[in-house]
């Protein structure tokens, strides 16, 4: 069932959204790259693409429902690099403005009594979880190692063998 034109506009905001996480992610890629650690720069990447897969679990839901997906503007991401720790924050306080937006989209859903769209953002609700634990623990293991360069050769090793990823749609509710 087609969805509201105030929810398809708040879907859209969350399209938005995704695609700014995989800009935020990409450029936070080339910061840990250009300090010489090509593994975190890889596991950043692979995050850059799996919010393209984010976006567009999202645009084929609106498809599916007869709306639809418009992609807003996005502001070049606001980051700075400087050291590991800023990057990890920085990738985790963009989690958390991501998580915040799903609820709310949940909540928006949940009052219109939009039920089609409950498993996609259940969905999301556990991959937030998910995603905001994963760099919580990265950050922790980084605040441990404290700027040790064997540790921090370590981690950069150990984050090199993260999966390769696809842009493609292929898991969880589309
Ligand atoms: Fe699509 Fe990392 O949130």
């Amino acid at each position: 069932m087609k969805m509201s034109a105030s929810l398809e506009k708040a879907f859209n905001a969350q399209i938005t959204l995704e695609f700014e996480a995989s800009l935020t992610y990409r450029q936070l890629a080339i910061e840990v790259d250009d300090m010489d650690l090509p593994g975190m720069a890889a596991w950043l990447r692979h995050q850059a693409d799996e919010e393209i897969v984010h976006a567009n679990k999202f645009i084929d839901h609106l498809s599916d429902r007869g709306n639809h997906a418009a992609i807003g503007s996005i502001a070049a991401p606001k980051v700075k690099g400087g050291s590991v720790q800023a990057v990890f924050e920085a990738a985790l306080a963009h989690e958390q403005k991501v998580s915040e937006s799903i609820r709310e989209l949940y909540r928006s859903a949940e009052k219109e009594g939009d039920l089609d769209s409950r498993p996609l953002l259940s969905w999301f609700l556990s991959e937030q979880v998910e995603e905001e634990s994963t760099v919580d623990e990265i950050l922790g293991r980084i605040k441990l190692i404290d700027n040790d360069g064997p540790g921090l050769l370590r981690l950069d090793d150990e984050m090199a063998t993260r999966p390769v990823a696809t842009t493609e749609n292929t898991s969880g509710p589309a």
